[in-house]
């Protein structure tokens, strides 16, 4: 037979010749949540996942470099008496996250440490903007996020990465980090994210789900494609540096089509709800979290993502080591 594609398969060194995409630890975010105090919380819907006090926030962090994990993601987990409608707290340069990124960035200098900006850790309403009446008033929002921005990069981020999903938010952060001299952070734009059913253990985590309603007026419908192309349009025009499709696998076809249509970087962010599905699966015997979790983050490069967040992180590194 002429063609038999079958010998481009034919054993590990020509399958490793000829294949198209490479998944590596560079290309790895860990996401990782933090709390007060020295202890931990374990997080019931993601085994493996814990609240972390700032001394194991570092420790776990280091872990991660070591093994060739360039950056994290934090989110802090507050108490509900820090919670308010504007999230004020999310200013304070003595806040939590503002002292986990000091002792990270102290710990770990090469860490690349990127800070999530949106008010839902922050606001007792759960919500990425500001609650008035019943409605999320996108620009009352833009300078609270901006200062947020601006507290994250005093305290030492390398990238802020806003995700709350208001119109003009990557515009007015980037003018607020050049005014304040920070001209090198940074800007990770959720460019592509989507009002979607798997980030349920992530809420858990950080008991940040909405008081009331939903996040359906400003996160997109996942229903939804073309409008990928305004959101990347603007947020290109706006100064992003990088664009972020979220959720991972379901959004496949979203990242391929983002992934042509910038020349920016792209990340996905394989996602809370994504990740608990293989560790219940795995959990009650009916797949290898090992190779699905490397499978699913491998298939979210082929899309065309370069970066991708995963909780998993940690594991994939050292499966890829092997
Ligand atoms: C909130 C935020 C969310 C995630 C990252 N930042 C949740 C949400 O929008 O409700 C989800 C991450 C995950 O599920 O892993 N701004």
């Amino acid at each position: 037979m002429l063609q038999r594609p079958r010998r481009n398969r034919s054993s590990a060194g020509v399958r490793g010749l000829v294949r198209d995409t490479q998944l590596s630890a560079a290309n790895l975010v860990l996401p990782l949540f933090v709390q007060e105090g020295d202890g931990e919380t374990a997080i019931r819907s993601m085994p493996g996942h814990a609240r972390l006090g700032i001394p194991r926030l570092v420790d776990k962090a280091g872990e991660a470099f070591g093994l060739g994990v360039p950056a994290v993601a934090l989110f802090p987990a507050l108490v509900d008496d820090l919670k308010d409608p504007r999230g004020s707290e999310s200013t304070n340069p003595d806040g939590l996250l503002q002292r986990s990124v000091r002792a990270l960035k102290q710990a770990l200098p090469e860490l690349i440490v990127i800070t999530d900006v949106a008010l839902d850790p922050y606001s007792s309403d759960g919500h990425d903007g500001v609650l008035i009446d019943d409605r999320i008033d996108n620009d009352v929002t833009l300078p609270i996020l901006a200062a947020m921005a601006v507290a994250q990069a005093e305290a030492g981020a390398d990238v802020v990465a806003p995700s709350d999903m208001m119109d003009g938010r990557v515009g007015a952060i980037r003018s607020a980090l050049d005014e304040a001299g920070f001209s090198n952070v940074l800007v990770c734009s959720y460019c592509c994210k989507y009002a979607s059913g798997f980030y349920g253990p992530f809420r858990e985590a950080l008991d940040s789900a909405p008081r009331a309603g939903d996040k359906k007026t400003y996160q997109m419908d996942p229903a939804n494609v073309r409008e990928c192309l305004r959101e990347v349009e603007l947020d290109e025009a706006e100064g992003a540096d990088w664009l972020m499709v979220k959720p991972g696998l379901p959004y496949a076809d979203v990242i391929r089509l983002v992934r042509e249509s910038t020349a920016l970087p792209v990340a996905a962010y394989h996602v809370s709800g994504e990740y608990a599905m293989l560790k219940a699966a795995a959990q009650n015997g009916w797949l290898d979290f090992d190779r699905c979790l490397l499978e699913s983050l491998l298939c979210l490069r082929r899309a065309g993502a370069d970066i991708v967040f995963s909780y998993g992180a940690i594991e994939a590194a050292r499966l890829l080591r092997r």
